[in-house]
């Protein structure tokens, strides 16, 4: 039995998930924001005690806890380098946890967890080389090259959120630089640019969304892209050029069989995978013949603790000795 934390940066989502990647109980809140992480890790241990609570499994039963992050993760160390949207830096999060909780703890980025997941139970089945990406708070790279995570230095690999696909005249992004792909195509860039057009187009879909709700979410944007509102459908054709634009570009270093999309906004459906499928073959090497390459991720909120029970099983696997 291991115990799962996928720590993005609007919900941490809890699980406890056996051997064989099956979720015994799982839980979602709200992360706490605090530059320490200590409000994160207090909820960890309340996040615990649901889950046995739920599940009926005594914490005796925990064989390992398992973190993954939305930042940067020196996975050697089990520390968390810099998490642009949850403002932690240099934070020890294995020897922590592992205090914490008394079992042995792994740490992974949260869109290289959610790759592992729908590798092994998902839309990447079958895939060594495979790139996943998460639409959401922030964007998330997981590139898996032969069956392994590519991690980088400082845990730096993969960051495709952090691709800049805007040169001149880009938003600010958390990560201090502009023009990030995550400033264009994350649910939060979607969402901005809703509430954007909202304001500006007064007689809109958007618009009146903003006045009943008092806020867009990139959810609204979708819907109303999905009803042909116009300003809904730019948005969504904005993020989808150039996320198509980063994954061609992205695709020539790994050349992956698969293109995983995940996230929240992977629901938004056709009114982005259209336009991100028509992008990407026009960026990429017109020798990609396999016009299926792109799918979306099929595990939704669960690829995160999944793709995290398998990194605690290769690990235990791997050194036997921390048990
Ligand atoms: C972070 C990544 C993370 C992604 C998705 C980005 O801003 O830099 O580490 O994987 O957001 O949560
Ligand atoms: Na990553
Ligand atoms: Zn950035």
């Amino acid at each position: 039995m291991y115990l799962c934390f996928d720590v993005g940066g609007t919900n941490i989502k809890a699980g406890l998930v056996d051997t064989s990647g099956m979720i015994l109980a799982k839980q979602s809140v709200l992360t706490q924001s605090d530059e320490q992480a200590d409000l994160v890790l207090q909820q960890f241990l309340e996040l615990q005690n649901v889950l046995c609570r739920k599940s009926g499994i005594a914490p005796e039963q925990i064989r390992a806890a398992s973190v993954g992050v939305a930042g940067f993760v020196e996975m050697e160390t089990g520390k968390v380098i810099r998490a642009v949207n949850l403002g932690w830096h240099d934070v020890p999060v294995a020897e922590r946890v592992s205090t914490m909780l008394g079992v042995p703890v792994f740490v992974i980025n949260d869109a290289n967890g959610a790759a592992l997941g729908e590798m092994w139970q998902g839309a990447g089945k079958g895939a060594d080389d495979l790139l996943c990406l998460t639409i959401g708070t922030g964007v998330g790279g997981g590139v898996i090259a032969n069956g392994r995570i590519i991690n980088g230095t400082y845990g730096l690999a993969g960051e495709i959120g952090h691709f800049r696909v805007k040169i001149k005249d880009g938003r600010p992004c958390n990560c201090g630089k502009t023009g990030c792909l995550e400033t264009e195509a994350s649910a939060s860039a979607i969402a901005y640019y809703g509430e954007r057009a909202a304001r500006q187009y007064p007689k809109s879909r958007l618009a009146q969304r903003l006045t009943q709700a008092g806020t867009i979410t990139s959810k609204d944007v979708a819907e109303a892209a999905q009803e042909s509102d116009k300003a809904a459908c730019e948005i969504m054709e904005h993020a989808a050029y150039y996320l198509g634009y980063a994954l061609a570009s992205i695709f020539t270093v790994t050349a992956p069989m698969r293109i995983v999309i995940g996230g929240g906004a992977a629901a938004a459906g056709a009114s982005l995978f259209t336009p991100l499928i028509h992008w990407f073959h026009e960026f990429a090497l017109p020798d990609i013949k396999d016009k299926n390459i792109i799918v979306p991720a099929v595990l939704g909120n669960d690829a995160g603790i999944i793709g995290l029970a398998k990194l605690a099983e290769m690990n235990l696997l791997t050194s036997p000795g921390i048990e």
